[in-house]
């Protein structure tokens, strides 16, 4: 099963920020998750919530600040005081860290809260940018956000999120189209997730950070999952080979 380290290596390091990825670079594991959104002045930025209050020391919709004012903030003092000073990356800041990796990169678009317009082409360009086309895979809760990726960048791993399941998930991948599965656990071992995974898609489970629940995804068929605590999960995957 591969680990990918959520939101960065988020159980050690302050989510979502360049010391929390530095972290999960250094670890030999399969890749990285992390969510985007937009600026006021269209910049992408890497952090989880529509709003800076959980994760700073500031206050506020990320969609109404500039990047420069959003800089002004402190991203890892909540956290814990070693880390204060952490500020709020840039998409292309993260994707640099990692473009000299092993590790796939996905990039959840943020765009079920507030709608974005224009994420996805942003988003694709910085990619293209770094010639990261096959490195990365692009998410979203926001399915028209997937849809729209596989539009105009039909050769990037795009992938639906799923809280739940539907009924016929296997039809609707097809018809989104997207090249990839993202749901819950219980989602996980549910007939048509496991009728998808039978048919050859492509499913990665969040956010799995107890080994009881890496027990449950055994023989289930799932590629990946996300996990806040990677070294943990690497060590019990590892010695029970699984
Ligand atoms: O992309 C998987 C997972 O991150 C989705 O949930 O809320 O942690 O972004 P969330
Ligand atoms: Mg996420």
């Amino acid at each position: 099963m591969k680990i990918y380290a959520h939101r960065g290596y988020s159980a050690k390091y302050p989510e979502n920020t360049l010391a929390a990825f530095r972290a999960a670079a250094d670890l030999p594991i399969d890749g990285v998750e992390f969510d985007v959104h937009l600026t006021k002045d269209q910049q992408v930025v890497v952090i989880h919530d529509e709003s800076i209050n959980r994760t700073s020391n500031g206050q506020g919709f990320v969609k109404d600040m500039t990047l420069q004012a959003l800089r002004g903030f402190d991203y890892g003092g909540w956290f814990s005081k070693e880390f204060a000073g952490e500020t709020i990356p840039t998409l292309s800041e993260v994707l640099t860290i990692f473009r000299d990796t092993n590790l796939r990169v996905n990039i959840e678009l943020k765009s079920d809260i507030f709608a974005y317009a224009g994420m996805e082409e942003l988003v694709l360009k910085e990619v293209e940018a770094l010639g990261m086309q096959e490195q990365v895979v692009i998410s979203s809760f926001d399915h028209e956000a997937v849809a729209r990726v596989a539009e105009l960048a039909p050769n990037i791993e795009n992938a639906a999120l799923f809280v739940n399941t539907i009924l016929e998930i296997v039809e609707y991948q097809e018809k989104l189209p997207a090249k990839a599965l993202h749901v819950s656990l219980p989602s996980a071992l549910r007939r048509p997730v496991q009728e998808a995974i039978q048919r050859g898609s492509v499913v990665r489970v969040w956010t799995i950070n107890e080994v009881e629940h890496v027990i449950l995804l055994v023989n289930s068929g799932v590629e990946a999952i996300f996990t806040d605590e990677p070294e943990k999960m690497m060590v019990f995957i590892k010695e029970n080979s699984v």
